[in-house]
């Protein structure tokens, strides 16, 4: 007998705008999202998925599929919406993945044409919401030496969101986030 679907946690739906002024509504991706998210994937540049996969991928339906299928417990996917009201495309997604007890791995990423206007940081700071309230202790994440942009975000939280602990080797950076 397969597992049943997990509920949609609808709770988790949320609107923000950013510094820059982008309304965002971000909510928990869901069964019906792969057309939506294939697009996204597809509009990613090279150097985008180099910095988030670590490689060059083929969003085909197979892998498309497995990105949107999160149980919102041990996987969870956050999609950044443009505009405050009905979903239009998606701008940008931040996931995380349970590793190990209260632990989970970060990935971001953001449309190449929306980036740097601030919807990384609400990103990044709703994933964090959402880890704190279900219960987790911190994250990890991987991240090159050059992706400046994405280090910063990290460290301008270090202090108030979490503590970080980072080893560097072969030109990415291992951290460990510890929430506060
Ligand atoms: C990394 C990424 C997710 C960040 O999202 P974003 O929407 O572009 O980021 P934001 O606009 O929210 O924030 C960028 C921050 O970096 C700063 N920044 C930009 N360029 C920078 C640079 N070269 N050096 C240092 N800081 C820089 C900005 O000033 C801003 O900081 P602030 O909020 O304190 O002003 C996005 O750029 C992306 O998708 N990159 C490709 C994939 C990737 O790297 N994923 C991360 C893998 S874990």
């Amino acid at each position: 007998m397969s597992d049943p679907l997990p509920e949609y946690p609808k709770d988790l739906e949320a609107r923000q705008t950013t510094k820059s002024g982008v309304e965002l509504f971000l909510r928990p991706i869901r069964s019906g999202d792969e057309p939506n998210y294939k697009d996204f994937l597809q509009s990613l540049s090279d150097h985008s998925v180099y910095l988030k996969f670590f490689r060059s991928i083929q969003p085909t339906d197979d892998f498309v599929e497995k990105q949107v299928d999160v149980d919102y417990v041990h996987r969870m996917t956050i999609l950044a919406f443009e505009g405050g009201g009905a979903e239009k495309k998606i701008l940008g997604m931040g996931r995380y993945i349970l590793s190990e007890e209260g632990r989970a791995e970060v990935y971001f990423a953001v449309r190449d044409d929306h980036q740097n206007l601030g919807i990384g940081r609400e990103l990044l700071s709703y994933l964090i919401k959402v880890a704190r309230k279900k219960g987790l202790k911190g994250f990890t994440a991987q991240v090159m030496v050059d992706n400046r942009r994405m280090l910063h975000l990290f460290r301008s939280l270090e202090g108030t969101e979490f503590k970080i602990n980072r080893r560097m080797d072969a030109g990415v950076f291992y951290l460990d986030l510890k929430f506060l």
